[in-house]
């Protein structure tokens, strides 16, 4: 990856915006109700952004997406990159850095979750604490000075003010707080009983197959972060069911709409 691609991709969009978005929202599997929020003042294919990667995933379209919501202007990813489509994570990654350089100091992630605490059910909405990298790559692996800091202070990934604002928004919309770790697998296959149990005791709450190589460009960019996951299945090894995508996503779908409430109402905090 060379630095000219972020200054074409970056000279693209700033040609075509105006002003700077202040946030930028990622939105995972199922999860895209929140676009009829944003009061629309440009979207942009993927594939017409220089050196930006398209998405192989047919479910997740492929646009961004600028405007405002409740005043505050935004650039949304309708649609991400997975290291299991076959990216590296520094082409996974390649977007943040462009949103950075676009203008944002928030970023919000939300992603489809595999739930393995057993105080979670689907369509739950957990804000994410921390996180344990299981992906085999880390995506400042190879990128010299001139990208930033190599080191990254990983302490406090999740802003704590965004986590504080999120259980407050999640307490007015009378939703359950809850909490956890967050554990990023390559996917795409899910989780055997045996991955599963042993993923619980790695001390992880949920599992997926996204998030953290954000979530790590993003701190070493000084983007404040925060995330939820909706949970989309129970993953007891004890009691494990079948599972597949389509239901994947129709259980994100349900609980799209409050995500939405949750992240508008966060946004109009900023
Ligand atoms: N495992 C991994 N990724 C997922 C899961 C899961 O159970 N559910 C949604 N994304």
């Amino acid at each position: 990856m060379q630095l000219s691609c972020l200054k074409d991709a970056t000279q693209y969009l700033t040609e075509l915006i105006t002003g700077k978005p202040r946030v930028g929202i990622v939105l995972g599997t199922g999860l895209n109700s929140l676009i009829d929020q944003v009061e629309v003042s440009l979207a942009i294919s993927y594939d017409s952004i220089p050196h930006f990667p398209v998405s192989t995933v047919e479910f997740h379209k492929g646009s961004l997406v600028f405007g405002k919501i409740a005043d505050v202007p935004i650039v949304a990813m309708q649609g991400r990159f997975h290291y299991y489509e076959g990216y590296s994570l520094q082409e996974v990654t390649f977007p943040i850095r462009v949103l950075k350089e676009l203008g944002i100091e928030f970023l919000l992630l939300s992603n489809a979750a595999g739930g393995m605490n057993m105080d979670y059910k689907k369509g739950d909405l957990v804000i994410i604490q921390d996180h344990l990298n299981l992906l085999p790559d880390n995506p400042l692996r190879g990128l010299g000075p001139e990208w930033g800091n190599r080191f990254v202070d990983m302490s406090e990934p999740y802003d704590p003010g965004l986590r504080q604002a999120l259980e407050q928004v999640l307490q007015e919309e009378g939703l359950p707080v809850k909490k956890g770790i967050y554990v990023s697998v390559i996917g795409p296959s899910l989780e055997t009983k045996a991955e599963y149990r042993w993923l619980r005791n790695t001390g992880a709450d949920m599992v997926g197959m996204s998030t953290v190589p954000e979530v790590i460009v993003a701190n070493q960019l000084g983007i404040k972060c925060a995330a939820i996951s909706v949970i989309t299945d129970e993953c007891d090894p004890d009691n494990l069911k079948p599972i597949n995508i389509s239901e994947i996503i129709e259980v994100a779908g349900k609980a799209d709409q409050k995500l939405t409430r949750v992240f508008c109402k966060v946004i109009s905090k900023l």
